[in-house]
């Protein structure tokens, strides 16, 4: 397994530390670009790695890793150039602007330059379409682009310029922007700063302008804060605040038990969620634990599954499906869902019902 730095060991703990001790497997997400920004893709090492750190196994992380795809699962050149080939920057010309760049490159969508500079690859929407034709320089937006423009684009990367996007901060690499997508701001001097919204997104704050429909208090010029400035004015707001909480009312005095009083008994009620009251309706002589009830523990007596158990039952699956070797999950290759088929006629058989009849989509009629 390859050795994480200590510097991205370190950087794991903080975002671990961002989550409740019991939710610590949402710090998922983070780290996988965390485990990205080192090694330029999400290797089986990271996936360990991620394992390792938040006490899951590496399915787990795998199956989260391969659905989104932000997480890359090779090596990937230093510049990810994804061009917009979805409705509407289709129509606009997006289509010709990813086959000029795809000839010129030499590569074909997910391939990578030989120089290992460029990644090209094709992308669904990009929330921009106010802005079609659109592609993304490691998620810088080149908006309005033409097949000559993103041809600029790409030769300058190649030849070691770092051409400035239509909005938002200068250029960096893949791998500094994985580091910014794990949560941690750019060091770079002012690129917090750099650049701004273009004039199609503030299309929406000029026409209530001109027709004088306003936010109280709303500043569009409001500077970017730090996160110790954001955080200093969010610990004041809070002190604010409390200071401003009316006092307790004075507890009510319980009136004395009347003797013979025929007022029916009201049930004071309880501080449980509703989730637990309605587990309890429905099965009254079950245990109740709701995971995500506010305030309620998950259980952790000795049946819940430890991650060795999970990983052994993880390691029994693969051994019984193995992998297609076509980048199909394991259990897909050809042919093993007519063997399923059979198999379910042969006990159906078995049993006198008599075989069933499998349609090609695998639906039993
Ligand atoms: S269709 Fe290209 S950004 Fe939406």
């Amino acid at each position: 397994m390859t050795v994480f730095t200590e510097e991205t060991r370190e950087r794991a703990r903080e975002i671990i530390a961002r989550y409740p001790a019991d939710r610590s497997r949402s710090a998922l997400l983070p780290l996988l670009h965390l485990v990205q920004s080192e090694e330029g893709y999400v290797s089986p090492a990271g996936v360990e790695f991620c394992a390792e750190v938040l006490g899951l196994n590496k399915a787990q992380v795998g199956a989260v890793a391969t659905f989104y795809t932000m997480y890359k699962r090779k090596p990937t050149g230093d510049y990810l150039v994804s061009v917009c080939t979805n409705t509407m920057c289709n129509v606009l010309g997006g289509q010709e602007v990813y086959d000029t760049l795809a000839e010129h490159l030499g590569v074909g969508h997910d391939e990578t330059t030989a120089d290992g500079k460029i990644t090209l690859e094709h992308a669904e929407c990009l929330a921009a379409c106010d802005y079609g034709p659109v592609m993304t320089v490691n998620y810088d937006f080149f908006d309005n682009v033409d097949p000559q423009g993103a041809l600029g684009v790409v030769e300058e990367l190649r030849a070691g310029g770092r051409p400035m996007p239509t909005r938002g901060a200068r250029l960096c690499t893949l791998k500094e922007m994985a580091v910014q997508l794990a949560g941690f701001a750019d060091e770079r001097d002012g690129a917090v700063a750099d650049g701004g919204p273009g004039e199609a997104t503030l299309r929406g704050l000029r026409l209530a302008e001109q027709h004088g429909i306003s936010v109280p208090g709303f500043d569009p010029n409001t500077p970017i804060r730090s996160k110790a400035e954001a955080d200093k004015a969010a610990a004041e707001a809070k002190a604010k605040a409390e200071a401003a909480k009316p006092a307790p009312a004075p507890e009510p005095v319980k009136p004395a038990a009347a003797t013979g009083s025929t007022a029916p008994d009201v049930k004071a009620p309880d501080d449980k969620s509703p989730q637990v009251r309605t587990a309890e309706t429905r099965q009254p002589d079950a245990s109740t634990a709701v995971a995500d009830a506010p305030g309620t523990k998950v259980p952790t007596d000795s049946t819940a599954p430890a991650p060795r158990d999970a990983q052994a039952a993880e390691s029994a699956g693969v051994a019984a499906n193995p992998p297609a070797g076509d980048g199909k999950p394991a259990g897909d290759e050809a042919g093993a869902q007519q063997r399923n088929l059979k198999e379910a006629e042969a006990g159906a058989g078995a049993n006198g019902a008599g075989p069933a009849v499998a349609s090609e989509t695998g639906v039993q009629k």
